[in-house]
């Protein structure tokens, strides 16, 4: 999956002078909406993932929440893991084998028990999510885990799976973000997007690995030189103050990486995102930029989104952080059109929400609950 003379990371490219789509006349929900421009397959392993709600903010009337929770498994991956495991499928391998902050995991074990798959789940030792590692125990993968980050996690199965570019005599498909057709999955946000409301002028995402804030930009630039659009919004890449290597390459202080990620948002707890030239290429390429949020403002952010309905994971959160940090910096303005992609569901991580006390009356009569409505 690297290239042999560069060492980069190989892509899929879309070759949009022979695509035979008609924008005007898709048919059909979700992923495979898009089928024309996602790679043919002969069996595909698919839940109905895509299709997900674009949610307008009351508080903030044009900025819309791409709410990904609402995917089978409950965050973006699904859209990638319809892909991947269908090609897994098709490869005829025993089983798929993913390194995750458990978002991934959750989804590969899913997508894999649908297909008949084994799975092994390479996960970060106290670093997942209760909600996530339950998902993983439910659908049957094998879990194991690593001391440190999901950084070692991911070094392990790299190492292990790939070599010389190719997948080895193991026999396991690795569904990590450095496969190119899982990304061609998560491109279909930015269709999505387009069909529902045209081009937005920004869009917020959070950032971890890079994978997906590259496959939505790659949607954008597949429409814009199929002629559906004229012009790409400009990315924003969000981070966590404490685990944002991108922020620190976009701002010339070094190389995108650093030691020991840190902050509530485990999903993007990641200090060496191994798609960190995608990532830049997408910002860089869009005129768009890397921000950096603190654990608070995404805290903030999560119970912001909270009570106007919609329930999401801290990490995703970390893109209406990052719009309000934008708003306040003047970045950006309350008129320009925005949409803010909330990758995960808000029950992957419930203890976060229950940390503290949870605020409650205990009531043992009638009469009290009637006292109590009354005031
Ligand atoms: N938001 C959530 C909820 C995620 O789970 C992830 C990544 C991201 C954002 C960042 O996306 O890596 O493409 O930049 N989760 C991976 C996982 C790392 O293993 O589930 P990215």
């Amino acid at each position: 999956m690297r290239c042999p003379r560069c060492g980069e990371l190989l892509d899929t490219l879309v070759d949009t002078g022979k695509a035979h789509i008609r924008w005007g006349e898709l048919r059909g929900r979700g992923v495979w909406r898009y089928r024309d421009l996602l790679p043919g397959l002969n069996h595909v392993v698919t839940m109905g993932e895509g299709s997900t709600p674009l949610i307008r903010l009351r508080e903030y009337p044009n900025a819309y929440v791409k709410f990904e929770g609402a995917n089978p498994t409950g965050s973006f991956k699904d859209r990638g893991m319809t892909v991947g495991a269908s090609l897994a499928v098709s490869l005829g391998v025993r089983g798929v084998v993913v390194a995750s902050t458990g978002n991934t995991a959750a989804s590969a074990a899913a997508y894999s028990a649908r297909a008949g798959l084994e799975c092994v789940v390479v996960l970060p030792k106290g670093n997942v999510a209760r909600g996530k590692l339950a998902q993983s125990v439910l659908h049957g993968a094998r879990i194991v885990e690593v001391p440190g980050t999901f950084d070692n996690a991911l070094e392990y199965v790299l190492d292990t799976v790939l070599s010389d570019g190719a997948v080895n005599d193991i026999n396991y498909y690795p569904l990590n973000s450095i496969n190119p057709w899982r990304l061609e999955g998560q491109k279909t946000i930015a269709f999505e997007i387009i069909e529902e409301i045209g081009v937005p002028d920004f869009v917020f995402v959070p950032v971890g690995n890079g994978g997906n804030i590259y496959a939505i930009w790659k949607g954008f630039r597949e429409l814009l030189e199929l002629g559906v659009i004229d012009r790409v919004p400009r990315m924003i890449g969000v981070q966590a103050e404490g685990a944002a290597p991108m922020v620190r390459y976009w701002r010339g202080l070094g190389e995108a990486r650093i030691d020991n990620p840190r902050t509530v948002a485990s999903a993007i707890r990641i200090g060496k995102p191994v798609n960190w030239f995608r990532a830049y290429r997408a910002v860089k390429y869009s005129n768009g930029l890397f921000l950096e949020v603190s654990d608070e403002e995404i805290i903030r952010a999560q119970g912001m989104l909270g009570r106007e309905g919609v329930g999401v994971e801290p990490a995703s959160a970390a893109s209406l952080a990052g719009y309000l940090r934008a708003l306040k910096e003047g970045i950006v303005d309350v008129n320009d059109r925005v949409v803010l992609i909330a990758t995960g569901h808000a029950l992957k991580d419930p203890d976060i929400l229950v940390r503290d006390n949870v605020q409650s009356i205990t009531i043992s009569s009638l009469e009290e609950l009637r006292r109590l409505l009354k005031t």
